[in-house]
């Protein structure tokens, strides 16, 4: 067999020889700022942050068009840089240029630096970390993508990975992007029924996941739960299981063992050449109806902007090791765990196991054992952590930590202060970072460019190269004046955004394009200070943010509601110490109901774990007689969230209410419940 970087080679002679022309001819622009970008370094006012932001913005396609040549490697080249209408959710960008994204992410290293590190699993089990060179996670994603083309899949079908994050489930999403495949990852903490839901949407024909998930020292029966989800699947062919334990598995005609068959496969795939807006891969993710929607991300725009903003939001050099504790299942999981730090010929950690296993010092031994220099994690984390006291940080070295990343939520001072004081030693940034699933990557971060600006704790603060932030009033009009507080907006398309939501564009466009036509609407509302930083107050719509984990509270509702006992119900967000934000529920029973209320509560909890994830399990359950409505029938949902923030002097005007009477029996029930949880 040919030596590995022989076959590539030919492959990207090309693009490097691009590249090199490109450096050609930007040499002799010097740049001002260490941290400035090259490829556009000697255009007009870009010596800072505020002079390369103004440019990125203004001059799109300049801007755009120079670092999409400059750091991916084209089969051939796009034409035109972006082609978008905001108003018709039309998002295209770098059309007519073709690139595969794993030879973006391996290839192109592997040749350069086979043996660097591009991945460590920091296992379950603390001290059993694996590490994965650029060589052995190109061979692997290649027998992969043999293997799934063996098996009928094809440019534009779905593969459905339920896996822990592993070297495996790393590779399966580079191995679909290797052969043109979209990949849907979802989180293995979801229900048989939310998986099943999200297989039959994306209409995937194989499934990938392994006997059994490990975390926290607990056994997770994943293999079992994908039998039960694909009993409802008809679309699923083939399921592929990777032995993560020792323990047997029940295997069926349609499973396979994942690493057997891969012995069988060669190590060189032929990566197939995708156009620039080809998907990725889908994403599902809460909205403010009860369906999950299931946001497309393409390639190059995509992966442009996981790269760009990797490098400039953590200052990331070469030879970093960057820990970024999020799951696979969720959007941080692939930006920021897998393409990004790729892209970037980096080496990333594969965190498997949960903040205080085996005790609430594993993040800072990790820290010390790996020397992690940018650690990312989410505030719900470090709320807890902080609990526990400073020891469990102080034991451990961390001098290798540079950056502090925080993601998901907003960072509550206390727990910002701690980050910055204890876990960095006050040595450290603490980046705030706000983004989506929908936008692909950061858009509002306290660093994005320049390592020696100011940062103010808790804001996002200054917006990513592309990045238009507006601030919307009650009517849709822009904000245009600081200190003030209103709708979050971007007002231009940028590579990294979603395109549309499988199969429902028209739910894509109502979503995001149309409360503010021609705005990208983020569903967040959003403070702008006197000096012009964005800090993000939170969620405007129905979804509730459970430890950085977004759920709709209709579809909770929906859940609820199906209980035989049930006759209507509210589900709302309330202010959590250490979540963020936990779930309570108000519920009308029907008239006759026989059985104990303990009974019905753990009933209705059982239902929310088996129908969508156990993270989504309301913490409590109040029974009402009624729900608080105005007259035209809407529940009242304001009155519920003020009843339960213990603020009854807020509640303000319930003159459109059709009976005030129900808010005097929730505010009672509610005294009730809380007594009686304060007793127990
Ligand atoms: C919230 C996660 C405040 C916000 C990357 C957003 C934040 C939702 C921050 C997206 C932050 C994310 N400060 N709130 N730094 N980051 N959010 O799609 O409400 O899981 O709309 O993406 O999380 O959650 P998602």
């Amino acid at each position: 067999m040919q030596s590995l970087c022989g076959r590539i080679s030919n492959y990207f002679v090309t693009s490097s020889a691009r590249r090199i022309a490109d450096r050609r001819l930007l040499a002799g622009r010097s740049c001002s700022t260490s941290a400035c970008v090259p490829e556009i370094a000697g255009y007009e006012g870009v010596a800072d942050h505020g002079g390369l932001h103004g440019f990125s913005v203004a001059q799109t396609e300049r801007f755009w068009g120079a670092v999409a040549r400059s750091r991916l490697s084209w089969n051939s080249p796009f034409h035109t840089v972006h082609d978008c209408d905001l108003s018709q959710g039309k998002i295209r960008w770098f059309l007519g240029g073709k690139l595969n994204v794993s030879v973006n992410c391996l290839d192109r290293h592997a040749c350069a630096f086979p043996n660097r590190v591009a991945l460590i699993w920091e296992r379950d089990e603390p001290g059993s970390e694996v590490k994965v060179t650029y060589r052995q996670l190109l061979e692997l994603t290649c027998r992969l993508g043999n293997l799934f083309r063996r098996h009928g899949v094809k440019k534009g079908d779905c593969v459905t990975l339920y896996m822990p994050t592993c070297p495996l489930a790393v590779a399966s999403m580079l191995a679909c992007a290797r052969i043109g495949a979209a990949h849907n990852v979802v989180f293995a903490g979801f229900s048989a029924e939310a998986l099943a839901d999200r297989i039959r949407d994306a209409q995937s024909s194989m499934v990938i996941t392994v006997n059994q998930g490990v975390r926290g020292g607990k056994v997770a029966e994943l293999k079992k739960t994908v039998d039960v989800a694909v009993q409802s699947c008809p679309s699923v062919k083939q399921v592929f299981v990777a032995l993560r334990t020792e323990n047997p598995v029940g295997m069926t005609s349609r499973d396979a063992l994942l690493e057997e068959e891969l012995q069988k496969e060669d190590v060189v795939c032929e990566p197939a050449a995708m156009d620039s807006e080809d998907v990725l891969f889908l994403l599902y993710t809460s909205g403010s109806t009860g369906k999950p929607k299931g946001l497309v991300h393409t390639q190059a725009g995509y992966l442009l902007y996981a790269l760009l903003t990797h490098k400039y939001v953590f200052n990331y050099h070469d030879g970093d090791v960057f820990g970024c504790v999020a799951d696979i299942g969720w959007i941080t999981g692939h930006t920021y765990t897998v393409y990004g730090p790729l892209a970037n010929g980096g080496t990333t950690v594969l965190f498997e196991s949960t903040p205080v296993y085996p005790d609430p010092g594993r993040y800072w031994e990790m820290v010390q054992r790996l020397k992690i220099n940018q650690f990312y994690g989410a505030p719900t984390a470090i709320r807890l952590l902080l609990k526990y006291g400073d020891q469990w940080v102080q034991k451990y070295d961390r001098s290798s930590l540079k950056i502090l990343g925080s993601v998901g939520e907003p960072i509550n001072t206390e727990a910002w202060e701690w980050y910055h004081r204890v876990v960095g030693g006050g040595r450290c940034s603490v980046v705030d970072t706000w983004w989506q699933t929908e936008t692909g990557g950061i858009c509002i971060a306290p660093r994005p460019s320049d390592p020696d600006a100011v940062i103010v704790p808790g804001m996002a603060m200054r917006p990513f190269f592309g990045i238009k932030p507006v601030l919307m009033d009650k009517e849709g009009a822009v904000l245009s004046t600081n200190d003030t507080s209103g709708a979050l907006c971007i007002a231009q398309p940028w590579p990294g955004m979603a395109r549309t939501i499988h199969n429902d564009h028209q739910r894509f466009t109502e979503t995001y394009c149309q409360p503010y036509r021609g705005y990208f609407f983020t569903g967040d509302g959003a403070y702008r200070c006197k000096e012009g930083y964005y800090q993000i107050i939170g969620r405007l719509d129905d979804v509730i943010n459970v430890s950085g984990h977004r759920i709709g509270t209709a579809e909770l509702e929906d859940v609820v509601n199906r209980c035989r006992w049930v006759a209507e119900s509210a589900v709302i967000g309330y202010t959590h110490d250490i979540k963020g934000q936990g779930v309570y529920a108000f519920v009308v029973l029907k008239k006759e109901v026989d059985v104990q209320e303990a009974d019905l509560v753990q009933h209705l909890k059982d239902m929310v774990s088996k129908s969508i994830a156990k993270y989504a399990c309301p913490d409590f359950i109040q029974f009402v007689p009624r729900l608080p409505k105005t007259r035209s029938g809407k529940i009242m949902r304001r009155v519920l969230r003020k009843v339960v923030e213990h603020d009854v002097d807020g509640l303000g005007d319930l003159s459109t209410l059709e009976d005030p009477a129900t808010v005097q029996e929730v505010i009672q029930g509610h005294h009730h419940l809380f007594s009686k949880t304060h007793q127990q």
